[in-house]
């Protein structure tokens, strides 16, 4: 083990010279404690491969915790229900831009996924049956969209991912995986040949510095949802891997298509679950009009999301919005019983009161469309092995490197996620890359030496911005990013707004030469530690500014008003964009769609008009 760091906070000692790391090897390294990560190390731990889990926040508070309406499977528990048609329900609500072999995967996978949580301890809701309790959501229906809501959702009160999230813990710690509880990941380490070889971190509680070496390094860092103004987002959702990715010259995927959860409390942006619209909730304007009956009367208020966002967006644009300026929207529930409110929702009931001063059980809740998922990310295959798509193959994988959860983009949702299809991603996913893992590794196998100069361009990150003495407080650049992505990159977009967006974005972007951070130490340098994070976002703001202006149709979430059109001759593809920092620049390209399936017990699901 190399020598410990003095991290006193001495000018001096900031020469990357003089930093030095603690090594450690493991056969695999997770980075990220959130459902996806924690399900991973896990199968990988399990499975006797020396398996290490470094994560930025205790596993426990991970953003998984905030879920609250559930996870999708079709166990048909409470009525008749198919894995094919949840899979039909998922290329359609992905309007046809998902990767249909992963998502047979995902849905021919999810019921045993779900029972292999109810095994492992998670709390379910139960039915009249004692069987795992199921509710709708937007998008799911059964016979392939031609029957009735499917009962698809299956929940842990309105508190699933909270559930998820401490059982997985509670499992992960039963093998031998080591946890590296608040350490920061600063930057992947790279060689020569493109291959990941693991990570650099910062412990942020002694200010340590470690190289992890891995034979497979999987991300699992989650969205980066904080480059918005107004997000259900956790504040630690900063993208630290996919901006580690774009660093590392690899491309990320599909990040015009960011989603906007239509039930955000007004003002605050917390989340209140969809599952609220699936035991009954509507929606009103400001005359009382339940709207959703005019855009899409077959599923009405549970529509897919996009959807749902867009008609409260347009209610407003024309004046029908709530309150003196005109500016949200009513969801109800007061019409429901109160004892089915205490049982199956009772996180938004606290919500509503705490956050809308509201008591729901009498009057409605302001809310307002907010960001609240990337379908974007790194791009895998089911397998989670990132794709660099470089040497003309679009399927070119990154020797070493693996993606899961909302970091990634498999693509098994494509340009829309549908709800409750998030939580089931993390656990197929996070278990489908340990398989891999395990099919691929020896315990304990040997590690090459690393190159050189392993860790040197994150110690030059670490220290630069340790010692940035411009003008620019951190907080100052970032408020300016979150407001430009809030008003220039939102539920509609045009060609105008969004150049001038990319514009705006260039600027804050290139006023990081001048950023300022105070606190000079290592110790719990949140001033530190914020700057790292706003380097991430802001490379993911500009990518999916990009992506955006780049888009030529509508498509999912991605709404363009001066091209409202799908095309698919042109845009049925995955847009791919590499980030330059040096030069403030952004390079964009695009791989195809996956058109087919993963085996033959299904076909392929041809694109059609989407109508819910
Ligand atoms: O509305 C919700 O409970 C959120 C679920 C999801 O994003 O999947």
């Amino acid at each position: 083990m190399a020598e410990q760091n003095n991290n006193n906070g001495d000018k001096s000692y900031a020469n990357p010279g003089v930093y030095n790391f603690v090594d450690h090897d493991f056969d695999v390294l997770v980075v990220g404690a959130g459902g996806a990560g924690l399900r991973a190390t896990l199968g990988a731990s399990e499975a006797g491969l020396r398996t290490g889990c470094i994560t930025k926040v205790f596993p426990t508070r991970s953003h998984t915790v905030a879920a609250q309406g559930g996870v999708a499977a079709s166990l048909g528990n409470m009525g008749p229900d198919d894995w094919r048609w949840h899979m039909y329900d998922t290329v359609k609500g992905s309007d046809w831009l998902g990767d249909q072999d992963s998502i047979e995967y995902l849905c021919r996978e999810a019921p045993a996924a779900v029972y292999e949580l109810e095994h492992y301890g998670v709390p379910f809701s139960r039915n009249d049956e004692g069987k795992i309790y199921q509710r709708p959501f937007g998008g799911m229906t059964t016979e392939y969209g031609e029957g009735p809501p499917a009962m698809r959702t299956c929940a842990a009160a309105d508190r699933t991912g909270h559930a998820i999230l401490h059982t997985l813990y509670g499992q992960a710690i039963r093998h031998s995986a080591e946890f590296f509880i608040e350490y920061f990941a600063i930057d992947l380490i790279m060689d020569d040949e493109g291959a990941c070889r693991g990570v650099i971190a910062l412990c942020l509680e002694d200010g340590s510095l470690h190289r992890f070496r891995a034979h497979r390094t999987i991300l699992a860092t989650g969205g980066y949802g904080r480059t918005y103004f107004s997000a259900t987002s956790a504040h630690t959702c900063t993208g630290d891997g996919n901006a580690m990715v774009l660093r590392a010259g690899l491309p990320l995927q599909d990040m015009e298509f960011v989603q906007f959860h239509p039930t955000g409390v007004y003002g605050a942006g917390v989340l209140i679950t969809e599952g609220a619209r699936g035991e009954g909730g509507y929606l009103t304007n400001s005359e009382g009009e339940r709207f959703m009956e005019r855009y899409a009367p077959s599923a009405k208020d549970l529509a897919s999301r996009d959807v749902v966002s867009r008609a409260m967006t347009i209610e407003i644009r024309e004046g029908r919005g709530i309150g003196p300026n005109k500016d949200h929207i009513f969801l109800h529930l007061d019409h429901l019983d109160p004892d089915i409110l205490a049982e199956r929702l009772p996180g938004i009931t606290e919500s509503a009161s705490i956050f809308a001063g509201v008591d729901l059980t009498r009057d409605p809740i302001p809310v307002l469309p907010t960001c609240h998922y990337n379908m974007g990310g790194i791009p895998t295959n089911f397998h989670g092995e990132v794709i660099s798509a470089k040497d003309g193959d679009p399927d070119t994988i990154v020797p070493g490197l693996m993606a899961i959860g909302e970091a990634a983009c498999v693509s098994v949702h494509g340009a829309n996620r549908l709800g409750s299809n998030s939580l089931i991603d993390l656990v197929v996913f996070g278990r489908s890359t340990a398989e891999r893992c395990v099919e691929q590794l020896e315990p304990n196998g040997k590690h090459a030496d690393l190159p050189k100069n392993a860790g040197a361009f994150a110690l030059e990150r670490l220290d630069r911005l340790r010692n940035a003495d411009g003008n620019t407080p951190t907080a100052e650049l970032r408020l300016k990013m979150q407001k430009i992505m809030q008003s220039n990159c939102a539920v509609f977009r045009t060609g105008e707004v969004l150049a001038e967006g990319a514009k705006l974005l260039k600027e804050v972007w290139e006023q990081g030469a001048d950023i300022k951070v105070t606190d000079r130490s290592l110790i719990w340098n949140t001033d530190l530690i914020e700057t790292l994070e706003y380097e991430n976002l802001i490379l993911q703001a500009v990518a999916t500014m990009a992506g955006a202006g780049g888009r030529l149709e509508s498509r999912g979430a991605h709404a363009r008003e001066d091209y409202p059109d799908r095309d698919d001759e042109k845009w049925m593809v995955h847009s791919l964009h590499w980030v330059d920092d040096a030069t403030h620049s952004v390079r964009s390209g695009s791989r195809p769609v996956h058109t087919y399936t993963m085996t033959d017990e299904v076909e392929y699901i041809k694109p059609k008009v989407r109508v819910y």
